[in-house]
């Protein structure tokens, strides 16, 4: 159900100095989404009627992101006057002039922060009838945030940034976790009123709640109890930080739906990813993007995995695939290259130092070693020999071929590509086929072989072979 009185801004229009990149700081991903992308989903799960992302710097970049993954939030733009406080202002302009109730403000750059806090915070703040309601978190180490500032009483009084506090406030250790509720009205009379007197030169959000304090507003400051959900990442030791922590709750979320994870610590799974029950994810495996996974599937280990789809009780081990799919019950690896457009039936095989790409290999077929199928379709039950290339690119333009099913072929062929073997054909060890073979056939390259006596005593006399040689001879 949409919330009619509900807007949440999405701050992301500061340039991420400290991050020291050419991206910006909210386009750096963690568990397979940009920062932006984590804070986005959270906002459009709110149910909110408007989400407002606020941009300003690389604002191209940024859009064209927003755009095509969140196409009905609404994109506000930051003018030149910096500041959080500047770029809410900027986000209320770009809603209805009419828009009333609750303004509900997030950061880009807080990736964690989930929507069940959000809703608890909404509701005390709808409850109480709160002119403001912000998130605060007791931190270890508070550097770098804005202190929370209370009177003796506990009530909250106001925020001061980092740079602008005394020493004393500096030993605050309750932070601004820069997530907040607004009455609509009330944040944009506040807004108004505050300048840019600090340290930085900019418009502070935060001065927001110290106007409505003066002016007898009642604003709430609630504190979370698991501080990860509020990190901010501002630079690259905290974005490997927040991305470790979210992989591991992301780990344990599968292990408690029934997936067996032997190292989470080197298992690393994208928020986008699918696993079924009885899944066992071995040492050092990345399962990334639109990967699913099916029930009793065993990946890993060593194994980097990007959109593809994996069936029932399939087995892949030291293998990098992307965009492909590999059948219920199928086998690949050790060292596979399953490059994308590999599609291998079920109980297929793609076995050891073979590369595929643009590949339907047909169920119960077999690929076993050293070989690179590529623009081929295989069909049925049909075992293609060791060492085997489908060379499908005649310098100019790429061909397909195409093999039939209970097809056998031998050791280190060649398929100059386009061809079709037909059903049930075989072909001889070492055969470059270049003309098409018919069902039932063997397809064998006729150059005999032949024997040159006695050459090695001729041509390498005194060597160790011509030795052998001849000793050999003797014992005959
Ligand atoms: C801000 C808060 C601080 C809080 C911390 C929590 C202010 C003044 N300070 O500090 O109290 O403890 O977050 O993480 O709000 N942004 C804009 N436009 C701007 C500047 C920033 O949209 O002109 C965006 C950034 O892209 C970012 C967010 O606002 O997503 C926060 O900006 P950042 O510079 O990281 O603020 P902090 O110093 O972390
Ligand atoms: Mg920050």
């Amino acid at each position: 159900m949409a919330e009619q009185h509900l807007a949440v801004v999405v701050l992301a229009a500061g340039e991420g100095t400290r991050m020291r990149s050419r991206k910006p700081k909210v386009m750096h991903e963690i568990a397979g989404l940009p920062l932006l992308g984590h804070a986005l989903v959270t906002a459009t799960q709110l149910g909110a009627s408007h989400v407002v992302p606020v941009i300003r710097h690389q604002k191209d970049l940024i859009a064209e992101y927003i755009t095509a993954f969140f196409p009905s939030a609404i994109i506000a733009e930051q003018d030149d006057v910096p500041g959080t406080g500047r770029a809410v202002e900027c986000a209320l302009a770009a809603l209805p002039a009419d828009f009333e109730g609750a303004v509900v403000v997030t950061s880009g750059d807080v990736p964690l922060l989930d929507v069940a806090t959000l809703e608890n915070l909404i509701d005390a703040h709808l409850e109480t009838g709160a002119a403001a309601t912000l998130l605060t978190a007791i931190l270890d180490d508070p550097a770098g945030y804005g202190r929370i500032i209370r009177n003796t009483a506990g009530a909250f009084l106001e925020i001061i940034e980092d740079r602008d506090a005394t020493e004393a406030q500096r030993e605050v250790n309750e932070v601004n976790a820069g997530v907040y509720v607004f009455d609509a009205k009330q944040l944009r009379e506040a807004l108004a009123a505050i300048g840019t007197h600090n340290a930085q030169g900019e418009k502070y959000l935060t001065d927001v709640a110290e106007v409505l304090v003066k002016n007898k507003k009642k604003v709430l400051a609630l504190s979370v109890t698991d501080n990860w959900l509020v990190a901010g990442i501002n630079d690259r030791r905290q974005l490997a930080d927040v991305a470790l922590e979210l992989n591991l709750r992301i780990c344990e979320a599968w292990q408690l739906a029934g997936v067996t994870i032997l190292d989470p610590a080197s298992t690393w799974i994208d928020v986008t990813v699918q696993i079924g029950e009885d899944v066992t994810l071995m040492p050092g495996t990345y399962l990334r993007g639109f990967t699913t996974i099916a029930e009793g599937a065993t990946v890993g280990p060593e194994v980097v995995m990007t959109d593809t789809e994996v069936g029932a009780g399939a087995h892949v081990v030291k293998a990098h695939v992307t965009s492909s799919r590999i059948g219920e019950g199928a086998s690949v690896g050790p060292f596979a290259y399953l490059r994308p457009g590999t599609d291998l039936g079920a109980d297929g095989k793609i076995g050891t130092f073979v590369e595929t790409k643009n590949a339907k290999i047909g169920a119960g077929s077999k690929v076993p070693h050293l070989s690179y199928v590529g623009d081929a379709e295989i069909g049925v039950e049909s075992n293609i020999g060791a060492g085997t290339i489908f060379a499908n690119y005649d310098g100019v333009n790429k061909h397909r071929s195409t093999i039939g099913s209970h097809v056998r072929t031998g050791s280190s062929n060649v398929f100059v590509a386009p061809i079709t073997i037909g059903d049930g054909a075989y072909t001889a060890a070492g055969t470059v086929v270049r003309r098409d073979v018919e069902s039932g056939a063997l397809a064998l390259n006729v150059s005999p072989q032949k024997n040159m006596a006695d050459w090695v005593l001729q041509k390498r006399p005194g060597s160790k072979a011509a030795e052998a040689a001849q000793k050999a001879h003797k014992a005959k």
